[in-house]
């Protein structure tokens, strides 16, 4: 499978098959307009007829209906025209991938131009492109006996375009975001005996190998209790498999600027220990590593396209299982920073590691910290798999956050955290509890309790991704039905970007 930026002209090629796109009109009863003019009369009968309504995501194939050097042409709708932006045409390159893939043609082309009315859009269209033509070719069918010997699809698609020269980097941007992404919903993918911790730490460490800038560091459990990372600890006593604590230092920018964070959960698998979880859907707990996979994949980005930023990602792994020596509740463990807490429920096992990894990046006095984490069932009671809650006291990184959110078509929305839900956190015999004292607003009081291992005055944002981590497919065309879908990547490169 390859995708690559063609500055041609499209009528100079020849291919087996051809997407162009349609716009519905803004105005009620107007017809659809075809974005190639040629073909805009050639079709202009199934325009009449609405077999094109330009609606968003229609796909409409024409099989040998034999265009200029095109055995086939695929019409896809973009939407209303005065509605169209970068998310909208990330989900219709989504439609118009699929359709090229039931042709099951080896060569496509896409006519880009004519999706894009100004340079501006054009620009931010190329990298949507990109992105949404990467995303949804993504299939995760490695352990099916059949595709094992990794038999690769022979597609390729040119994007095809008279314009590149203002294009051809965001396009190549959006290849890379896009693979990236790829790359960090293979991690979560893949189930909790094959994706430990250690597996977790040597895939970062494979797929840095030769990436300029950037180099990885693996921490071993010996390493850890050295590091005095006692809630890392606390949750991998629990299991036969060793923790690792991964950090992954880019420098794009002079060696005394100070760097920005990200910390991730690297929960390879969580059963909730002692204080197990039912039966049901427990499968699905393999996807908590994901938030450590993403922040994988957003140094890998951060690296890969070069941002003039010093970033730091860092992943605490570990699973959350039940021997004879796990955690039992009660229990009392002390972080990095020296802060005691109570474990009263060992299944609220992802701030414990966090409390570790965040008193690490206080250390390094960072520009600003964000976490990516699946912390609280919760949070999917809230907001569903639609937004990514994010919590942050500090207004400057706030703003950040929202345009970089706006930059990448993630959806984020901001949630409350208050000095009422520290309260809420507070410890009968250690300083602090795992749990809430009161009822209710659990996402906001595990923030509450991830707030006391970051220092005083550094920016620093929390994103709980537990339910945007993976099967957001419903929603999202470019994403797998179900499946790891690495949100908050292209969000945290856009936040990256920032502090350049
Ligand atoms: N990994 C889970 C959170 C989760 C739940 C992620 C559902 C994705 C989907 C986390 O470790 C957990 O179990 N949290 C508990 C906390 C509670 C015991 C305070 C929860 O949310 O139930
Ligand atoms: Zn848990
Ligand atoms: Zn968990």
């Amino acid at each position: 499978m390859t995708f690559n930026l063609l500055n041609k002209d499209i009528n100079t090629l020849t291919c087996p098959a051809l997407v162009v796109f349609a716009k519905a009109s803004s105005q009620k009863d107007k017809p659809a307009k075809v974005t190639h003019s040629e073909l805009a009369k050639r079709l202009a009968g199934a325009v009449e007829e609405k077999t094109i309504t330009g609606k968003h995501q229609e796909a409409v194939t024409f099989r040998e209906i034999g265009f200029n050097g095109f055995r086939h042409v695929i019409v896809v709708g973009l939407g209303k025209e005065n509605a169209i932006d970068h998310e909208s045409v990330r989900q219709s390159m989504a439609s118009a991938y699929e359709a090229i893939k039931a042709l099951n043609v080896k060569e496509a082309a896409i006519h880009f131009d004519g999706v894009a009315t100004g340079k501006k859009d054009a620009v931010e269209f190329a990298r949507a492109t990109a992105e949404g033509l990467t995303l949804t070719a993504y299939v995760f069918d490695e352990l099916k006996s059949d595709k094992k010997d990794g038999k690769k699809s022979e597609l390729n698609v040119h994007v095809v375009t008279k314009a590149a020269a203002g294009i051809k980097a965001a396009f190549n941007e959006g290849l890379v975001l896009g693979s990236v992404v790829n790359f960090s919903r293979r991690l979560g993918d893949m189930p909790g005996n094959l994706m430990t911790p250690t597996i977790l730490a040597d895939s970062a460490v494979e797929a840095a190998k030769g990436i300029a800038g950037l180099k990885v560091t693996v921490w071993d459990k010996a390493r850890i209790k050295k590091e005095k990372m006692g809630g890392l600890l606390g949750v991998a006593q629990g299991s036969d498999q060793e923790p690792r604590f991964i950090i992954m230092e880019y420098k794009g920018a002079a060696a005394a600027k100070k760097p920005v964070v990200f910390v991730g959960k690297g929960l390879t698998f969580d059963c909730g220990g002692i204080s197990i979880k039912p039966s049901a859907g427990m499968e699905e707990m393999k996807y908590d590593m994901c938030g450590g996979a993403n922040v994988i994949g957003t140094l890998l980005a951060i690296a890969k396209l070069k941002l003039k930023v010093n970033a730091v990602g860092l992943v605490a792994s570990t699973e959350n299982l039940v021997n004879g020596s796990a955690t039992k509740p009660g229990d009392v463990h002390t972080a990095r920073n020296g802060k005691t807490f109570e474990v009263n429920n060992t299944d609220a096992e992802g701030r414990l590691i966090l409390a570790d990894a965040l008193s690490y990046a206080t250390e390094l006095e960072p520009q600003m910290i964000c976490d990516a984490a699946t912390l609280t069932g919760a949070m999917v009671v809230a907001l569903g798999n639609t937004h990514t809650g994010y919590f942050t006291r500090n207004s400057a990184l706030k703003n950040k956050i929202e345009k970089a959110a706006g930059e990448s078509g993630e959806w984020v929305w901001q949630m409350p955290l208050t000095d009422f839900h520290v309260k809420d956190m507070k410890g009968t015999y250690a300083d602090l509890s795992n749990i809430s004292a009161g009822k209710g607003a659990g996402s906001a009081t595990a923030a509450a309790f991830l707030e006391q291992f970051v220092g005083e005055g550094i920016p620093w944002a929390h994103f709980d991704i537990a339910g945007t981590g993976w099967a957001v497919g419903n929603r999202l065309p470019y994403a797998p039905k179900k499946g790891a879908s690495g949100a908050m990547i292209r969000t945290f490169v856009e936040i990256a970007k920032q502090y350049k």
